[in-house]
């Protein structure tokens, strides 16, 4: 199984985003978080940071949306041409017409799970996306401990898409280091978003190296 190492820019330094998109080359996707301060208590950018992010580094984005009315505004992120455009479970109106919106479009669809939100009603939709994001924090902010008690929701997916033998990506946000990335991994994860632990370490692509040795060790 591969594994994806996708650092999330929020840990960027926002005034020099070309030269901090340099710096992680050798990540697999570049993880943009866009928050509005209605879903969640915190506010970033949004679609024109986007499209010229898309102009300046040749990574495949991977959008999360922390936002309310995904339905509105996520189709925009697929057409700016991200890779892959995520949106909130408990944000949604209509996952399914939103995800299958994404992927006519030409991204690929994600949804993703607060901490508290179970997981349950979302295993028989599965065909219908290509990621699922278990958040290991309450989303809107970097620097917080990742939550092991969400693991549990990663190991019935992860038990769910080879059942049913799909390719649907299991990516974990939040808090993930050199040591949380081991257990995300072993739960079931192929796919890590990490902020502080690659752009606060002074050497993002010796810290991206750290965690795929850390996660490929552990991958089943
Ligand atoms: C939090 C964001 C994360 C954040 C993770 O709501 O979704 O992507 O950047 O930051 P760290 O890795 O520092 O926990
Ligand atoms: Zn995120």
């Amino acid at each position: 199984m591969t594994v994806r190492i996708n650092p999330s820019i929020l840990s960027a330094d926002f005034a020099n985003l070309e030269s901090e998109l340099a710096s992680v080359s050798t990540a697999d996707l570049i993880h943009v978080d866009i928050m509005d301060n209605h879903f969640v208590p915190n506010l970033t950018f949004g679609l024109p940071v986007v499209q010229r992010l898309q102009q300046v580094t040749p990574k495949p984005l991977d959008i999360h949306l922390m936002i309310d009315d995904p339905d509105r505004w996520a189709p925009g992120y697929a057409e700016a041409g991200a890779y892959s455009v995520t949106f909130h479970a408990e944000a949604a109106q209509n996952a399914v017409a939103l995800a299958r919106r994404l992927r006519e479009i030409g991204a690929r669809a994600g949804i993703a799970l607060k901490p508290g939100t179970d997981v349950a009603p979302f295993l028989e939709l599965l065909p219908e996306f290509d990621q699922v994001l278990v958040m290991t924090v309450e989303p809107g902010f970097g620097g917080q401990s990742f939550m092991e008690n969400t693991m549990p929701k990663l190991a019935l997916l992860r038990e769910e898409t080879t059942r049913l033998g799909l390719d649907v990506w299991l990516q974990v946000d939040g808090g993930i280091t050199e040591k949380t990335i081991v257990t995300a991994a072993e739960a079931g994860a192929d796919t890590f978003v990490a902020g502080s632990s690659v752009f606060s370490t002074g050497d993002p692509t010796a810290a991206i190296a750290s965690l795929r040795a850390a996660a490929q060790a552990h991958i089943h």
